[in-house]
């Protein structure tokens, strides 16, 4: 809307890692310092060869400093200018039979950290192990110096930094095309990632749902998708009760955004349809059952599911996935207030079904419901919906692995599978039957919590099945990982983009 400011984040102001590649060998490397990877079994071949060309001395060096190549940990070595780099580090990769996609972008992302401590400006890697080390290179580096910090006046973001430059030599015109491939993704994705980082780590009070359907439709006019913003009034007559009951007690307009991408070639016109549903919870203060202050803290990230659809839309016109996607992110503040809804009230769903609001801290499904059941109508072969839903989900699995809960076990395999692949965890989690009476209500069709502190992240998911009736449907709980509250060097603390990686990936399979 023409009142509203908008920030956009498409592209930060400067990146201060570049990545680049050229034709030829690591000991001509005309950087500060050259990268050679080491397992705790022992020296790549390539590593071998570096260390031939100086006679031994890296080995030496292993052997004197007790370096034993453990995942993360470096080892820097002069060259005594028998090389065109000063120095040599050496990457400990830990044992072979360990290593993953998620190593691979930790040791990447301690690298980055490393690096800076050092002051190293360049460095040069080379195609050197059995590994695919280009996109995880570029993901660890680029997610591992994230900063939120455009609001400190002083801090490490706000110092003067030189950009560092990593250069990867490849040994033809082949190698250099399929790795300069491998790169563009890694920096898509990351740049995807760090999307929707910003938007949860900007405070509610700018993410609001009037600001977050404006980037919608920027991200709509810039790549020329559709992108249709369901007011207040159109979710009145659509029939959104249950959006609309969650939204009364703030005085902020809810909204229901959608995004759609076709794929590009005509022929791909009738691919498959897939809706992908986001929780937009701007801020989930819990209503009238309100929220300790030590739970409400965070509750920022509560809108992480619908970022990570933006998110993943802000890149779509760079991948072109071959499949027809819908993005339908309901989004809304849960505020208490003299207008909000009270435990107890009925609110119908856009299916017809009536819901006794129990608790309105259980706020997330019922706008899901909506969303569920609308994005149904449009008949789409597969519904996928990532939400920060349930404490018991954080409880459950921790900050490190999503639930994922379907009765599609092929799905549930691909999309674990596309996780992995990016080093996001996801664990299948039970869609048990027998829970569902748990939800039934006195007054309703049915109730929005169980009033019982068990399964809660299984009765949540049970209760957005009630509003998809055949389509085939994949529920993603993504409380834990959305946030992080410590930090590590690849997920610093805040928001984490989660679930972005994967899901681009699994479209793009
Ligand atoms: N947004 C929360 C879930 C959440 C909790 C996300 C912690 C991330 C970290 C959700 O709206 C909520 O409040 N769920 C309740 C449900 C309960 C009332 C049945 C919960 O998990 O406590
Ligand atoms: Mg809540
Ligand atoms: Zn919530």
């Amino acid at each position: 809307s023409p009142t509203c400011k908008v920030y956009l984040f498409f592209v930060r102001i400067k990146p201060l890692m570049k990545f680049t590649l050229k034709i030829g060998s690591l000991e001509q490397a005309q950087t500060e310092a050259i990268a050679l990877f080491v397992w705790e079994e022992g020296f790549t071949p390539y590593a071998d060869q570096i260390d031939r060309v100086l006679g031994g001395f890296l080995k030496k060096e292993t052997l004197r400093r007790q370096f034993k190549a453990e995942t993360g940990k470096f080892l820097i070595v002069p060259s005594y200018k028998k090389l065109f780099a000063e120095k040599v580090i050496l990457l400990g990769l830990g044992k072979k039979a360990d290593f993953n996609a998620l190593k691979a972008r930790q040791v990447f992302a301690a690298l980055a950290k490393k690096l800076k401590e050092e002051g190293i400006e360049s460095l040069g890697f080379a195609n050197q192990a059995d590994f695919e080390f280009v996109q995880a290179l570029v993901e660890g580096i680029t997610l591992g110096s994230y900063q939120f910090g455009k609001y400190k006046s002083v801090g490490p973001s706000k110092e003067k930094e030189t950009e560092k430059e990593i250069v990867i030599l490849v040994k033809d015109a082949r190698e250099l095309v399929s790795l300069r491939e491998k790169l563009t993704r890694g920096e898509i994705l990351s740049q995807a990632t760090i999307f929707a980082r910003d938007l949860v780590n900007e405070p509610s009070s700018v993410t609001t749902p009037t600001y977050l359907a404006s980037l919608a439709e920027k991200i709509g006019k810039n790549s020329k998708f559709l992108c249709k913003i369901y007011e207040k009034e159109d979710l009145k007559k659509l029939g959104m009760g249950a959006l609309l009951g969650v939204a009364q007690g703030s005085d902020e307009p809810p909204k229901l955004i959608r995004l759609e991408y076709n794929p590009p070639s005509p022929r791909l016109r009738r691919a498959r349809k897939i809706v992908l549903v986001g929780k937009g919870i701007t801020f989930d203060t819990g209503g009238l059952s309100l929220k300790k202050q030590n739970e409400m803290e965070t509750m920022k990230m509560d809108m992480a599911g619908a970022a990570a659809i933006l998110a993943v839309f802000s890149v779509l016109e760079k991948i072109k996935p071959r499949v027809h996607i819908i993005g339908l992110m309901p989004v809304t503040e849960n505020m208490p207030s003299g207008k909000a809804i009270k435990p107890g009230d009925i609110v119908k769903a856009y299916n017809g079904k009536t819901i006794e609001v129990v608790n309105t801290d259980a706020e997330g499904r019922l706008i899901l419901a909506d969303a569920l059941a609308f994005g149904e109508t449009l008949k789409p072969d597969l519904i996928l919906d990532i939400a920060t839903l349930t404490g018991a989900c954080l409880v459950a699995l921790g900050e490190d692995i999503a639930g994922i809960f379907s009765d599609e076990q092929k799905l549930v395999k691909e999309i674990s599978q596309a996780g992995e692949a990016v080093g996001e965890k996801f664990w299948p989690m039970p869609l048990e039957k027998t829970y569902r009476e748990l939800l039934k209500s006195e007054t309703a069709d049915l109730k929005n919590v169980t009033g019982r502190h068990v399964g809660g992240a299984i009765t949540a998911a049970l209760f957005l099945q009630e509003f998809i009736s055949k389509t085939p449907w994949a529920h993603l709980d993504i409380a834990g990982p959305a946030w992080q509250e410590k930090g590590t060097d690849l997920l610093p603390r805040g928001g984490t983009g989660f679930a972005v990686r994967t899901i681009l990936n699994f479209l793009e399979a």
